[in-house]
């Protein structure tokens, strides 16, 4: 069975100027200790889909459609019922650490409380726990880095403190967002390392949410390429690297930064995603793709599936795979 079953989830916000879909009706499934990545650029979708998913949209969203886990339906729950689905199940790392960190409190009794609240955890069993957590993200000294606060932290060091909090609770899902962009480089790969390792250790599945496919490479089983709030191509993570086949994937996979192309200018896609409040007819991609022709300005590609259970929407097909690419 699967984890975690997206069904047609869409999401609208109203706003003074119309009304936008933000998500566009994205389906995706993901199994027990499965990765999948969500990768777009900015404003494709990403987030609001993760906060469809934890109950978190702002108030001028409307959620549609379904997202069962382990077969219960979780849109539309209550807010005690989100709140011991969010600690339990599914967790969520943000991409500013500061978002779930109270900066006046000590680290110790911001994790000792989500363990006593939500294990019936004594005060003495939630500690010695809080410190295998912190040991178990490489936070060195746990101990007595528990009596710190969270400013006395480096950025990557508080990324790594909510990893722990986020895992606390053994989720079965942990939804990432963006969880290393506010890191320099070598910060990055060590979160990353850590992210594969904890996932191991812990058969946690996870949703990683990026806008740089290089991150999604050595962590990822599956990846869903969003724009404009729909999938545009979906796929193993093999599949999508050495065989990409929406021009939008070509053109991600080509602005990653490669260590045997140092020094050269790095190519990103020309032109800036579309407007959501005014979408043009056709293929939401037509202004900035290479291969389109006059039916995508016409009519929008519907998502089908091809292979064994990969999914683009394109009319476009590519003649070979694309040379040279290395996930
Ligand atoms: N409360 C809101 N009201 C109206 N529009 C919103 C609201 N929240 C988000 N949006 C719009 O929804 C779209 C998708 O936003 P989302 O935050 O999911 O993007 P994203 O893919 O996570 O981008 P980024 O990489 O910048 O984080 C954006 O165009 C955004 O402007
Ligand atoms: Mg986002």
């Amino acid at each position: 069975m699967n984890l975690l079953e997206v069904d047609n989830l869409r999401v609208r916000f109203t706003t003074p100027d119309g009304e936008v879909t933000a998500v566009n009706n994205m389906t995706f499934s993901l199994k027990a200790g499965e990765t999948l990545g969500l990768v777009g650029e900015s404003g494709s979708g990403k987030s609001q889909t993760a906060f469809a998913l934890m109950g978190l949209l702002a108030k001028n969203g409307i959620i549609e459609g379904s997202a069962r886990f382990e077969g219960r339906e979780i849109l539309g729950l209550s807010e005690a019922e989100l709140n011991k689905v969010r600690a339990e199940q599914i967790a969520m790392i943000f991409q500013d650490p500061m978002t779930s960190l109270n900066p006046y409190m000590k680290i110790g009794p911001q994790l000792m409380e989500v363990l006593q609240l939500h294990k019936g955890m004594s005060k003495k069993e939630a500690f010695e726990e809080s410190v295998r957590m912190l040991d178990a993200v490489k936070i060195p000294e746990a101990r007595k880095r528990m009596q710190m606060y969270p400013h006395e932290f480096s950025g990557g060091m508080r990324q790594r403190v909510m990893i722990a909090m986020a895992l606390l609770c053994r989720p079965k899902l942990l939804i990432a967002d963006e969880p290393t962009t506010a890191l320099d480089v070598t910060v990055q790969a060590q979160i990353m390392d850590l992210l594969n390792e904890l996932k191991s250790e812990f058969n946690t599945a996870i949703i990683m949410i990026t806008h740089d496919l290089g991150v999604i490479a050595g962590i990822c089983n599956k990846v869903l390429v969003m724009y404009a709030g729909r999938t545009m191509e979906y796929g193993t993570t093999d599949e999508l690297f050495y065989d990409p086949h929406h021009p939008y994937s070509r053109g991600l996979l080509e602005a990653i930064p490669r260590l045997d192309t140092q020094g050269e200018v790095l190519t990103t896609i020309p032109g800036n995603p579309p407007n959501l409040l005014s979408l043009p007819t056709g293929c939401p991609f037509q202004d900035r793709c290479l291969n389109a022709k006059s039916r995508c300005y016409q009519e929008a590609p519907p998502l089908e599936t091809f292979g064994t259970g990969r999914q683009k929407a394109c009319f476009w097909t590519p003649d070979s795979p694309l040379a040279g690419s290395a996930a």
